[in-house]
């Protein structure tokens, strides 16, 4: 299988001035790009030649389980945002996002709290658990909850590459920023 990378959902200026056109440029038309190309120049020969991106994903270990979680995390950070969306969440989302963290005032500080401690690489995730609770996980490097049987609701990814061109090394000001471009009821249909 070859895989080739989504359209971006929005235009490369959509998301200023928070994400700047020349960020992505690097993080989707280079960095999302690099993980594909490499997949695609690992899957040959092995025994995941034919399988789908979460089949690679919830099996595979190495190169070729980094490569093909880093196409899948950045696919769905990107299709978080449309820069002119839903600015908060509702219906069924916001209840349960209530009944887990009490507020969602609460959850953003939860959830960048967890976005800006992360250390090193990775990405802070909301996940939805089997009984419909959610949750906030932070996840190291490619990996992701769809290995541990949870539902990803939200991505933040903490990779300098996604913030060092906007924001230098000021992590908490991109994460700041990032809830101005999120699309809840993208986030919401995930639910
Ligand atoms: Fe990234």
């Amino acid at each position: 299988m070859n895989y080739h990378l989504p359209k971006l959902p929005f235009e490369r200026d959509a998301l200023k001035p928070y994400i700047s056109e020349e960020t992505i440029d690097y993080h989707y038309g280079k960095h999302h790009q690099a993980y594909a190309d490499k997949l695609n120049g690992l899957l040959p020969g092995s025994k995941f030649e034919t399988a789908d991106l979460v089949t690679i994903i919830k099996n595979a270990d190495g190169g070729i389980f980094n490569n093909a979680a880093q196409v899948w995390n950045h696919t769905f950070y990107f299709e978080c945002f449309s820069g002119n969306g839903r600015k908060e969440p509702a219906g069924e989302l916001a209840e349960a996002i209530k009944s887990s963290f009490s507020s969602f005032e609460k959850f953003k500080e939860d959830f960048g709290t967890a976005a800006a401690s992360l250390f090193g690489s990775g990405w802070a995730w909301l996940v939805k658990n089997n009984n419909g609770s959610l949750s906030i996980v932070q996840k190291p490097n490619a990996e992701n909850p769809l290995r541990d049987g949870l539902k990803p609701i939200l991505t933040c990814d903490v990779w300098e590459h996604a913030y060092y061109i906007d924001y230098r090394n000021k992590r908490p000001d991109y994460i700041k920023s990032f809830w101005e471009i999120i699309d809840w009821e993208i986030i919401a249909s995930r639910y």
